[in-house]
């Protein structure tokens, strides 16, 4: 196996900066460092810098949740990735709740994972369809279309370090989970649109997470699917147990693949 799972943990508007910090006390002293899995935490705002003193950099890595496409200026009230930059690794863009509750457009989508990459933070750019379009047969192109303007004037280069989260709409703090089979299905539509734009070897190294209600049991049906490359949990994550439980259960799947590929 020659990626690494990731597993990004989004806290939404959720914890004080106090809780924040309780939190990653407890996440570190029961999720250990492991050479198979990248752990990702996306704090709000307000808690990255501080947890970024918290936290040791070799177990956790950060995430924004949202940021703003222009660098800096007169716009009252938002944060850029320029000023992210050296502090997030990574820039969750085009969360389902950024789209339907704040009205992001697949335009402001793309001029988001551009600002990303231009300040060296890599983009976690979700998709998803919503429950009206997945029973009217359009997941596909809902999918496709999310995509490919995400991705416009992104270099060959850039792609490859991209990661996409498949996040279906009516699975995100609903309790229902997709299955691995159509998360998988959906993961293959991703990557048959970037091996068009940017060839099979990027489409093999793109990272795609599946995110929707998981939970630690759900862990390795997704994990062992080759097309899924790791998860992306939002209420799951704000319990240290669960999520200590979700990277422990990452490292099992990653283990025994290793073991199957040696054998
Ligand atoms: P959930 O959220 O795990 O609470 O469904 C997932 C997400 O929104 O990323």
């Amino acid at each position: 196996m020659n990626k690494k799972f990731l597993i990004v943990g989004n806290w939404k508007m959720n914890l004080t900066t106090t809780q924040a910090s309780l939190l990653v006390h407890r996440l570190s002293e029961n999720i250990k460092i492991h050479k198979n899995i990248e752990v990702v935490l996306a704090p709000t705002m307000l808690t990255l810098q501080p947890i970024s003193l918290q936290i040791d950099h070799r177990k956790f890595k950060l995430a924004s949740q949202d940021a703003y496409f222009i660098d800096e200026g007169a716009y009252t009230g938002q944060v850029s990735f320029t000023m992210l930059k050296n502090l997030v690794k990574y820039g969750i863009i085009g969360h389902s709740e950024r789209r339907h509750i704040f009205g992001e457009s697949l335009e402001t989508v793309t001029k988001k994972v551009a600002a990303a990459y231009r300040n060296n933070i890599i983009p976690i750019l979700c998709v998803g369809e919503t429950n009206t379009e997945r029973l009217a047969g359009e997941t596909n192109q809902v999918i496709h279309d999310q995509v490919e303007t995400a991705l416009a004037n992104i270099t060959s280069e850039d792609i490859t370090s991209l990661v996409i989260a498949y996040e279906p709409v009516w699975a995100i703090g609903t309790g229902s989970v997709a299955t691995p089979d159509q998360a998988s299905s959906v993961a293959k539509v991703i990557r048959n649109d970037i091996s068009e734009l940017y060839g099979s070897e990027a489409a093999g190294r793109v990272r795609i997470l599946y995110g929707g209600s998981v939970k630690p049991d759900l862990v390795s049906g997704f994990l062992r699917d080759p097309q899924i490359d790791g998860l992306l949990v939002g209420g799951a994550s704000l319990n240290y147990r669960q999520f200590a439980d979700i990277v422990t259960g990452a490292n099992r799947v990653a283990h025994n693949l290793k073991l199957k590929e040696d054998e």
